[in-house]
């Protein structure tokens, strides 16, 4: 049975995170995208078309490689300050993300929904 989008939110707000870890993320991957995480997430996103769900979308660094034009993009995070964080950060022209707090476990989707799911760095 698909859960409401009310449940997934009280499902998210199990998932621990806080201000300080929210913040801290994008500095602490600095390096990697550097060294070329950048480029492995561009090559994975780029070429998506359809109905898109992004799982564990973090602060958004997938988001700019989005292709515009997309039937739908959703990109699902849990942690409360990372998904704030995630909607405050501009698109690419031609994206429109739609942002839901959900764990991957609980999402309010139906079966069958999206083409592709999206998942980066997330156990
Ligand atoms: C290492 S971060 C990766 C973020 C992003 N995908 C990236 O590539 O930068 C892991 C993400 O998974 C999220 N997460 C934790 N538990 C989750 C769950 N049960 N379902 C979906 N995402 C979860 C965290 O809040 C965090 O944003």
């Amino acid at each position: 049975m698909t859960v409401t989008r009310k449940e997934a939110e009280a499902a998210a707000d199990q998932v621990p995170g806080s201000g300080l870890s929210a913040r801290l993320y994008e500095p602490f991957l600095w390096l990697g995208e550097k060294a070329g995480f950048w480029r492995w997430r561009q090559r994975l996103v780029s070429g998506v078309s359809g109905s898109v769900i992004e799982i564990g979308a973090g602060t958004g660094l997938n988001l700019p490689f989005y292709p515009s034009g997309l039937e739908r993009l959703v990109l699902v995070e849990p942690e409360v300050h990372k998904a704030k964080v995630l909607g405050k950060k501009t698109p690419p022209a031609g994206v429109n993300p739609e942002i839901i707090r959900a764990p991957g476990e609980s999402l309010p989707f139906e079966d069958d929904t999206f083409d592709t799911v999206i998942l980066t760095l997330v156990l």
